[in-house]
Formats: structure tokens, C-alpha cells, sequence
């Protein structure tokens, strides 16, 4: 099976590419896509850049021409539910947008929401179980997505009455889409660096480090464990 991994930072993906034994490194829309092994597993990665379009375009690359058999997309994200706090994890269920306006869904895509695959789900929370210091800080959710950092109250609220997520960021949705359009597994691996709030640039700039570092260990413990 080849991974194709995705992070929007290089924060989000540096620990993952410091664990490869790269084989072969490709430029390609102003990033490199890196391929190689972690272990016995075969692997493609980029860091993306950050939103939607950066991530579908380099999604289908990762599928299409690197030919990846699922997608995972790891990173950090703004805490939207009840009681998730700063560096807890939210594994995907399924993933959408919070910025199309329901007329879109009359025209594309077919459906509101995109199911990760269950597969990669339970390994991610056999990895999650097999990391103590993991315990009681994961748990699996809606994650929903759009070009838009969320750091107000009011924005978060009005994104949590209209799609009550377990968390907000930029690229997952994207990625789901893409995966669905390809028909390949994918999932999403998100740790929170803030909680989406008038505080959310301070805890960013404070967590980003950790809560990506936090994300990017799982994956290598699925690899592990896979
Ligand atoms: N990624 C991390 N925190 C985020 C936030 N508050 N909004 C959007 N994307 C994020």
C-alpha cells in the first residue's frame, strides 16, 4: 500500500520527513512531493500550502500521478466542540465545507459531507490507543473546512449552529472531496492548537509546534501498527 500524506505546513509534515528514507523528491506547483518509505510502508508526501484549492490540487497529484492508495491529511485545527481542549485530536468521521453556500450542493459536490473510510479510522484509534500519552485526548468527529483562519466568537458560533464540528480548519474538507472524486480512502488527523476563538492567534503560535508534532506521530504509529 503507498500513503500519500498531507500537511498544509511544513510544521505539520517535518517530523514525518525526517522518519523517511526518501527515494526520490519531485518540484511541482512551487513544493516538493517526496517519495520513500517510512519502515516497510511506501509513502508520498507533500506539504501542501495552506486552503482548499492547495490542498485538492495537490491531493489529485498524490492519487493521480504518485499514485497513492489513500490519502491521509494530518495537522492542526481550532477546537469548535464542547469540552475538546488545546492539544486533544479529532479523528475524522467525515469532513465538509462551512463556507459553500447551499446552492452549491445543487450543482457539486454530491453530497454535503464526505465519510472518511472506516478501515483507516480504526487504525488510527488503534494508534491512538497504543500511545499513552494519547489517552482520554482523542475522540472522532465532523471536521468541517474553509478558506477562512477562525479566530472571532461569533464566526465560531454561527459555524457551530449551522454544522456543529468537532473542529475547523482549511484543507480537510478539500482533501475528502478530492478522495471521493478518485474513490480512494482518506482520513484526517487534526490536533488542536487553539480553539477557534479571539485567543485562537496567541494559542496558535503557542501550540502549532506541539499539536502538529502530535498529529504527525500518529500517522507513524499507523504505519507501525499497519
Ligand atoms: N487551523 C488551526 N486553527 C485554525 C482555526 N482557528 N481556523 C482555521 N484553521 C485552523
Amino acid at each position: 500500500m503507498k500513503w500519500g500524506i498531507l500537511g498544509a505546513l511544513d510544521a505539520e509534515v517535518d517530523l514525518i520527513r525526517s522518519k523517511m528514507t526518501i527515494t526520490s523528491e519531485t518540484p511541482l506547483f512551487g513544493t516538493v512531493f517526496y517519495e520513500g518509505t517510512v519502515g516497510r510502508e511506501q509513502i508520498v508526501l507533500v506539504c501542501c500550502g495552506v486552503g482548499k484549492v492547495n490542498a485538492a490540487v495537490c491531493a489529485a497529484a498524490v492519487m493521480n500521478q504518485f499514485e497513492a492508495d489513500c490519502i491521509i491529511n494530518i495537522g492542526i485545527a481550532g477546537a469548535m466542540a464542547h469540552g475538546l481542549k488545546i492539544l486533544d485530536i479529532v479523528i475524522s468521521d467525515e469532513v465538509g465545507f462551512h463556507d459553500q453556500d447551499e446552492v452549491m450542493l445543487k450543482y457539486y459536490p454530491k453530497r454535503a459531507f464526505f465519510p472518511a473510510d472506516s478501515s483507516l479510522i480504526s487504525l488510527c484509534e488503534r494508534a491512538c490507543q497504543a500511545l499513552p500519552e494519547m489517552e482520554h485526548r482523542w475522540r472522532r468527529g465532523r471536521i468541517v473546512s474553509g478558506d477562512v483562519f477562525v479566530n472571532d466568537a461569533a464566526v465560531k458560533q454561527s459555524i457551530n449552529e449551522r454544522y456543529t464540528p468537532a473542529c475547523v480548519e482549511m484543507e480537510g474538507a478539500a482533501i475528502g472531496h478530492a478522495a471521493y472524486m478518485y474513490r480512494k480512502p482518506y482520513l484526517v488527523i487534526r490536533t488542536m492548537s487553539d480553539a477557534a476563538d479571539d485567543a485562537a492567534d496567541t494559542s496558535y503560535d503557542n501550540f502549532i509546534d506541539e499539536a502538529a508534532h502530535t498529529s504527525a506521530s500518529i500517522i507513524l504509529k499507523m504505519l507501525e501498527l499497519s
